[in-house]
Formats: C-alpha cells, structure tokens, sequence
C-alpha cells in the first residue's frame, strides 16, 4: 500500500465514521438530495455535434481591431489602451465579467485591423501583434516578430440541432457550448499561476482543474484542484513573458505539457497547453512584457490588490479550539511574558454558539467586547473567522432575517438548497445577488460590535459535507449571477469572490475610516480587490511545508500578492525542526500566521523547546524590524501589481537556471530569501539571480548568476540583499532608518529602494520616497530622488569588496 492508498483508505475510514454520527447522516441525506436535484435540474447532454470556426470570410473592423468572420464562428480581437488584448469568440465580449474590475478599457485606437498575406488577418498595436489565420488558429507575437503563443482553431460540442454559432455573449449566463482549444508556445517556456497549486510554482505537465475545491482533511504536493483556482497562465519564456487569463468561471481543466528542445531530430518540441471548459465563453485575454510589467496590466484589468492595515503585516496567532476567553489570555499571556510580538489573534468556529456564524458562545465567551479591548491594550486585534453557511433552523436569527429577505440559493423548484456544514443542516446567501451582498454586509456590524478588526471567510468554494459525490451545491442550484441569471456550474468559481466583495464593501460602509481586513480561503480572479488568502488545510510535513510556499508564489503570480500558509502545517505534530523552519519562511511571508486544526498539537513558539523558542523570537523579532519593508511591498502591490513575495526569476525570465529554481524567493526588490524546506539541512545550495548580493548574516558578498552554498543553522535561514538597494527597517529606537547594501562600483553598481511614509490604517495615500544608491572612487552617496534630504538615519551593510579596497565612505 502506497502513501496515496493509505491517505485514500484513511478517508474511508473517516468517512465510515461521519456516516456513523448525525453529522454523518445529514450528509449522507445530503448527498443524495444534490443527487436528485441535479438529475432533474440540469440538462441533460445528448448527442452532440463539434464545431470549429471553419474557413474566414471576411473581417470588420472596430476601434483596436476588428471581428474576424469564419464560415461557423467569428473571433473579435480588441488591443485596449493598457496594451492587454482581448480575443472573444462566437461574439464573446469583455462584459459582463466578475473579473474585471469596473468597465473594461478602452480600445486602443492606434491598433489596426489589417488583412494578412495567406486570407488571414492581423492586428498591430505598440506591444503585441495578434495574427489570425485563415481557419482560425491566433499567434500572439512580439514587435519584432517572435511568436509568445500560438492557439490552434478551438473546438466546440454542443447539442445536435443547436442554432450554431451561439447569440453574442453566449454562456455568460446561459448554457453554452462544451469548449477546448489547445495552444502551443516556447519549447524553453515554463508555466506559473492557475490559482493556488499544491505542486509548484513551476507548473509541471499535468491536468489542472478549475473548479474551487477543498480536498477535505488535508492537502500535499499533488492534491489538485484545491480552495482557489483561476484560469489565468503566466508563461515565461526566453522570448518574453505572457499572461493569458481566459475570463469563464465554469468547471473545466487546463493541460500542459513543457516542451522540449531539440527533441527527436533536433527540431524543439513546443510547449504545449490545453484549456476546456464546460461551458461558457470562449473569451481570453493576453498581456505581454516583462513580468513587473505583465502584473501591473493585470492588476489594471482585475483590479489594485487591497492593502492589509499595518498591523496585519505582524504576526498573527490562531487555532481551532482555543476554547474559551481563558485559553486566550493565557496565550496571548505567553506572548507578552516572553516578550514575542503578536499582532492579531484569530477565533475559529468554536467560538460561535453552536459554530452558527454571527453569533458568540456567550459561556465560553462571556465578554467578547470587554476580552477584545484588553487585548488591544497590549496591542493585539481580534480577527474573526466568517463561513458562509447559515443554520437552517427558524429561531436563528440570521436564518430569519435572510429568509425574510429572500436570500438563500434555491433549487429548479423555487426551495431552499439545504446543505450540510458545521452547523448542521444549512443554507447559502446567494452573493452573486447585489441585494444579498449589501444584506450580508451589514451583518458584519455584530462582529465589529464584538470587537472583531478583521475578518477571515472559511469553507467558501462553497463546501456542504456529502457521504458522497462532490462537496458542494448541486451544479442546478440556481444564482442570480448579477441578474442575468444561471446556476452553480457558472457561479461555483465565483461565490466567494463574490462574498469577499460583500464582506468588504459592509466593513466599508460600516467601518469606513478603517481599511478593512479580509482573507478568504477560496476566491477567483481579482480577489485582490478585497483581500487575501491562506493556504488552508496544509499537511503537517515537509512536503506541506514546500506546498505552503508554491501555494504563495503562484497565488502572487496570479495576482492575489496577499496570502501565507498555517505554520506547523494545519494537522498533527510537526517537530520542532519543521516547527521552527516553517515560522523562519513564514517570517518572510506576507500573512505571517500560525494555525491548526482542533486535534492537532500546540502551535505557540514556547511549546517546541528553548532552542526554538530562541530561534523563532529571532524570527519574530526580524519581521518586526522588516515592517517598514512590508508596509512599503503592501503599497507597492496597490500601485504596482507585483507581488512582495517573487519568485528569482522575476527580474531575469531569461535566466532558464532560475524559471526553474522553486525552493527561494525574492521578497521585493531587496531581499532573496532560500527557506530550509529538507529536514537536517544546515547549509544549502542558492542560486543567486545576476548582480552582487550580501549575506544579511555575515555582510559577505556574492556575485550572480550562479550557486553558493551558504550556511543554513537552526537559528536562521539564509537571506541575501541586493548590492545598492535599500531596505526600510525599524531603527532601535523604533523610528524608520535606511538599511543601504553598498552598491558595486561605478555606473552599473548603482542601486535604489522605496519607503511608503506610514499614514495609518486609513484611507490616505503614503507618499513614496524613493531612494538612489551610488559608490563611485569609495564614497557612498544616498539620495532621494527628486531631491531634498534623505531625512531618515542611513545604516551602511555589506562588506567592501575585494576589488573595491577602500571601505565606502557615507556623504548623504
Ligand atoms: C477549515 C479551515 O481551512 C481551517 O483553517 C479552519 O480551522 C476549519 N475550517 C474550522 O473552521
């Protein structure tokens, strides 16, 4: 019996035994109920016929392309003033999308329809030439020429008798035919995003699911799909960088399959990806550049990501099962008397009454209000977990008020879709209803009233516990989807994008001095308009411990630069070893947070033994000196659309050696940090991306490209800065000052870095200092661009190169 099998009969086990309880037979009723429903509610797939687009037959033109006709489809090409393409077939069009964040761009009017050599058509604009051919197939090139991706003619199935070609927009909101088109690019290119992946960040060849999935107990490398997929592809290749998002939420897969160069005969293999779905539209956009430049167009269609409140970028300390307002003092208690800073402490389900949302366990709890204030004396916030599923039970207060107002998602018939999660039998507010997000919004007033600072949506893709069959709605269940209406096979992917939004515009509007602070552990594209995420249930181990940082990596890539894994992993007892290495990455993370299950072991820095008490207070302390940093990264997201945390790559694609380096990252522009991820590593190889970087440790230099093997002891994991940036940390006496890694020599060592002047937790914009470095004949100079003085105390790093003698002098 293998690992799998064992985890698969472990399942068995468990699920034998849900059946056995009450719980357990609710979901079996459950199960079988979604069962029903969706014989009778969806319709049923007979014999269909396929469809390609067929020969062209002419083209119009539009402002920033045109509408290419073929005998059996047309294909609309809009370059957009951002430089981000859009390509809608069957009469696609940008709109409605819960993607996009406002109305779509406008059309770039300098890019022209023009016929192609060969009965094809192309559209040139400043960044990207779309060619389309005769039958259909699309090639997205460089300027200069060079194919980024090449998407043979799709491929439709829908019902024999169909109309044909589909009404404009079809499936957004109605049924849609079955799609798959395959595309080809680079045989050196590799594949990132998808959402957040257990088995990354590279993507390897495989079959990605998109269908918002939580794998139940706990999750490895491997375990696909999981909370928060997303149909969006960055493809990075030698030639450049591309990112296609195809814009339809409905169940479907992505295949890829690398290249390979030089394979057989000595011709390259392209890289190779397919994307079906089961309905919906045939839409996509593609944007292309450099990857800094790729997520800033991304965030300009999707939507800036929200910043976190500064504390939120302190440590943060939960657990399912604290149990009562004494256990929590008692921690935060162990915080304080070891003098390690907490900055938010998170309630899980057992703090509800009966795990019903809004509401407290008023024995365990008898003072929420009066328990949160004392801890935010010693500065630590409360953050509340919100599930979706409301108790179907007429007393509850939240079940009447929504069904008063008519909120819950209902079946073909017009009833209540009843489901099964913590709290028994259960139903589901409807977010894609505006009206039901502005209801559930001001639901969130109990949990500021209970003192609550932020909140954490859980069990949202959405899950209701089944003895069998998928754990969620049935595929009939109907949603408003904006009022267009449809049903769970178009909304799954979106409800809790769609709740994050509900969730974030009533802190809004409740709390509207305050930004809010919200993570969900489901989402889709553009949850970064609201919040962040978390890696959910990850495994205690050390294959859950790589998982928790690709699951990071990618979700950044994707455009959700907020997110952080449970350190300790999320079930069981993780050694103190594992223990410790998780906090050191977790340190560099932007949700720093330590979680577990209710069975699992104790997760406080103390628990594990003095060493690691030591070592983790390290950590604790270095994230603490970082803030000025992270505050800096959080604005910088907003404006910029990069991610804090990078993969290596992010400055040279170029650099093959780094695409495929999955066990480092860059934190912002400054810093490279390479996590133990193997037990008993003291030293571990890193492999630098080009330029100086110093050991933050010993200050010794060492020039990129390539690979040091750099000390990796239990009291801390390697970190490395970049010659000349500079890095804004909390000075000693708590006051900002300017870490400067000295520059190399001469014009090519010069260096930069950027501080966001902290304003609060409020809406005003930070003005952004920005700061150049040089080291010419020895001397250091540090100025701030624009001019003026630097106006904070700069502290010199890094050791003066061998080359460079004459330790550098400061002249700020
Ligand atoms: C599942 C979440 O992923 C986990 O973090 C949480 O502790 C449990 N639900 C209980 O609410």
């Amino acid at each position: 019996m293998d690992a799998r099998d064992l985890v698969r009969s472990e399942k068995l086990v468990r699920s034998v035994k849900v059946i056995c309880t009450a719980q357990g037979l609710r979901s079996l009723r459950s199960a079988w109920r979604r069962r029903r429903s969706d014989a009778v509610g969806l319709p049923r797939r007979g014999t269909e016929l396929a469809r390609v687009p067929g020969e062209v037959e002419g083209a119009d033109p539009e402002p920033g392309g045109g509408v290419v006709r073929f005998a059996r489809s047309s294909l609309r090409v809009r370059v957009t003033t951002g430089g981000a393409v859009f390509c809608g077939w069957d009469g696609a069009e940008p709109e409605p999308s819960y993607a996009l964040d406002g109305p779509c761009p406008e059309a770039d009017e300098r890019a022209e329809l023009e016929p192609d050599t060969g009965g094809g058509w192309r559209v040139v604009s400043e960044r990207v030439t779309v060619m389309v051919s005769r039958t259909g197939r699309v090639e997205v090139r460089t300027p200069g020429g060079v194919v980024l991706r090449r998407d043979l003619p799709p491929r439709w199935w829908e019902p024999a008798g169909a109309p044909g070609p589909a009404e404009p927009g079809a499936g957004v909101g109605g049924e849609g035919a079955r799609w798959m088109q395959r595309s080809e690019v680079a045989a050196d290119a590799r594949f990132f995003g998808l959402g957040g992946r257990a088995s990354g960040p590279r993507l390897r060849d495989g079959v990605y699911r998109l269908w918002n999935t939580d794998p139940g107990g706990s999750f490895e490398p491997g375990d696909d799909p999981l909370y928060l997929t997303m149909p969006v592809q960055l493809v990075v290749a030698d030639a450049g960088t591309h990112l296609v998002f195809h814009d339809n939420s409905w169940d479907g897969s992505v295949t890829l399959r690398e290249g390979e160069e030089g394979a057989g005969s000595g011709h390259d293999r392209p890289g190779s990806c397919r994307t079906r779905m089961d309905g919906g539209p045939l839409r996509y956009w593609v944007i292309v550049g450099t990857p800094a430049r790729v997520l800033h167009g991304w965030a300009a269609l999707t939507g800036a990501p929200a910043v976190p409140p500064q504390w939120a970028l302190g440590h943060h300390h939960a657990r399912w099962g604290f149990g009562d307002a004494a256990e929590v003092r008692r921690v935060v208690a162990g915080y304080r008397e070891r003098d390690l800073p907490l900055s938010a402490l998170h309630l899980d389900i057992d703090h509800y009454a009966d795990h019903r949302v809004f509401t407290v366990d008023g024995a365990h709890f008898p003072d929420l209000p009066g328990l949160a204030a004392e801890l935010l004396e010693d500065g630590v916030r409360l953050v509340s977990i919100v599930d979706p599923a409301v108790k179907a039970e007429p007393g509850d207060a939240v079940y009447a008020s929504g069904a008063a107002e008519n909120v819950f998602v209902r079946d073909t018939r017009g009833h209540e879709v009843r489901g099964v999660v913590w709290p028994g039998e259960s139903v589901f507010p409807d977010f894609t209803d505006p009206r039901v997000r502005k209801w559930w919004g001001g639901l969130y007033a109990e949990r500021l009233a209970q003192g609550f600072s932020g909140v954490w949506h859980d069990m949202n893709e959405p899950v209701s516990f089944a003895a069998f069959g998928e754990t969620t709605l049935p595929r009939s269940a109907r949603h408003a989807l904006e009022g267009r209406g449809g049903d769970h096979r178009e909304a799954h992917n979106v409800y809790a994008l769609a709740m994050a939004r509900a969730g974030y515009e009533g802190l809004c509007e409740l709390r509207p001095d305050e930004r809010p602070f919200l993570f969900s552990r489901s989402g889709w594209a553009g949850l970064q308009r609201y919040g962040g995420s978390w890696s959910g249930d990850v495994a205690t181990g050390w294959a859950g411990l790589r998982a928790s940082l690709s699951l990071v990596i990618g979700l950044g890539l994707s455009g959700v630069p907020y997110s952080g894994p449970d350190i300790g992993g999320f079930t069981g007892f993780p050694s103190p070893e594992l223990y410790l290495r998780w906090f050191q990455l977790g340190a560099y993370l932007p949700l720093f947070r330590t979680h577990s299950a209710i069975s699992a072991g104790r997760r406080e820095p103390w628990e594990f033994g003095s060493e690691v008490l030591e070592h983790a207070a390290a950590a604790l302390r270095e994230r603490q000196r970082l803030m000025p940093y992270f505050t800096t990264l959080a604005q910088l997201a907003a404006r910029t659309g990069a991610p804090y945390v990078r993969p290596v790559w992010w400055r040279t694609p170029k650099d093959r050696a780094l695409r495929d380096c999955e066990d480092a990252f860059l934190l912002g522009d400054a810093l490279l940090v390479a996590p133990v991820l193997e037990e008993g590593t003291r030293r571990r190889p890193v492999r630098l991306p080009r330029g100086r970087w110093y050991d933050t440790v010993t200050g010794r230099a060492y020039d990129g490209p390539g690979k040091v093997v750099l000390d990796a002891p239990l009291s801390g994991i390697p970190v490395l800065a970049r010659a000349g940036s500079v890095v804004p940390v909390t000075g000693p006496d708590g006051g900002v000052e300017l870490e400067v890694w000295t520059p190399c020599q001469g014009r090519k060592g010069s260096g930069a870095g950027t501080l966001a002047v902290e304003t609060g937790d409020g809406w005003e914009k930070p003005e952004l200092l920005r700061f150049a470095t040089r080291l010419r004949d020895g001397a250091l100079t540090v100025e701030r661009e624009g001019g003026g003085e630097v106006g904070y105390p700069v502290r010199i790093r890094g050791e003066a190169p061998l080359e460079e003698s004459k330790p550098p002098r400061r002249t700020s």
